[in-house]
């Protein structure tokens, strides 16, 4: 009911899914991002957990399902079904660890085999201590150019640019999925379903991988 009422109060709701290896910091992102909290140690996510935050960005209401995804090998046929209904996708490798930064074109790689158009940022996370910091913003920044996916160094710890990259993402996934109203015949059809014009707001059962559009705006809000 309280979810009911939440949605009806939404211009978007937007499903974002976080990737990247183990440890990179995930889900220490999403709870800095949603519960404004930080813990140093590292419980590995099973499988997939949800968080929620709703925002304003450009002075429409968004709510934000995130869902925030293990890392760990013996996880990944889980996120292989991740994809569905999916309006952005955030890449989190960790700045004190090479090997997070070079599997990055694996993780996109991934993606583009379910959701080769769906918006995309880089995060290169626990920018926080510049003696253990192995992948330099030089080269994360000659990375995200080559691929066109904005990059925001962030760290979960001190909370510094994780709103940013957050709200990027949102921006990122609301123009790409109006983009696809314009065009329905592009639309994959798991994904968006046009109820009627392209002019409306989105509703969206994210959790189950669909959205809809209502063209009476004024019904919803
Ligand atoms: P999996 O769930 O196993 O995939 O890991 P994860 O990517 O969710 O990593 P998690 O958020 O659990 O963080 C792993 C470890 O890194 C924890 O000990 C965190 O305290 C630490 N950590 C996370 N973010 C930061 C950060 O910004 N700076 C620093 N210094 N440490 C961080
Ligand atoms: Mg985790």
């Amino acid at each position: 009911m309280a979810a009911r009422k939440d949605a009806e109060k939404c211009d978007y709701i937007l499903k974002l899914v976080v990737l990247g290896d183990s440890a990179v910091g995930k889900t220490s992102l999403v709870y800095q991002y949603t519960e404004h909290t930080f813990s140093e140690s590292h419980v590995h996510t099973i499988g997939i957990d949800f968080k929620k935050r709703i925002i304003d960005v450009d002075g429409k209401k968004c709510k934000l399902l995130i869902w925030d995804t293990a890392g760990q090998e013996q996880f990944r046929a889980i996120t292989s079904t991740l994809y569905r209904g999916t309006h952005g996708v955030i890449v989190v490798y960790d700045t004190q660890d090479i090997s997070s930064f070079q599997n990055i074109p694996n993780w996109l790689q991934e993606i583009a085999k379910h959701r080769d158009d769906v918006p995309k940022i880089l995060v290169g996370n626990k920018n926080d201590n510049s003696k253990t910091k192995v992948v330099s913003t030089r080269n994360a920044r000659r990375f995200s150019k080559q691929q066109g996916i904005p990059l925001f160094e962030t760290s979960a710890k001190e909370n510094t640019n994780v709103e940013q990259a957050f709200e990027e993402i949102t921006r990122l996934a609301i123009k790409h999925s109006m983009e696809m109203l314009l065009k329905p015949q592009e639309m994959p059809p798991d994904v968006i379903t046009l109820n009627e014009q392209a002019s409306g707001v989105i509703r969206s059962n994210a959790e189950q991988g669909t959205t809809k559009i209502k063209n009476d705006r004024k019904k919803c809000c």
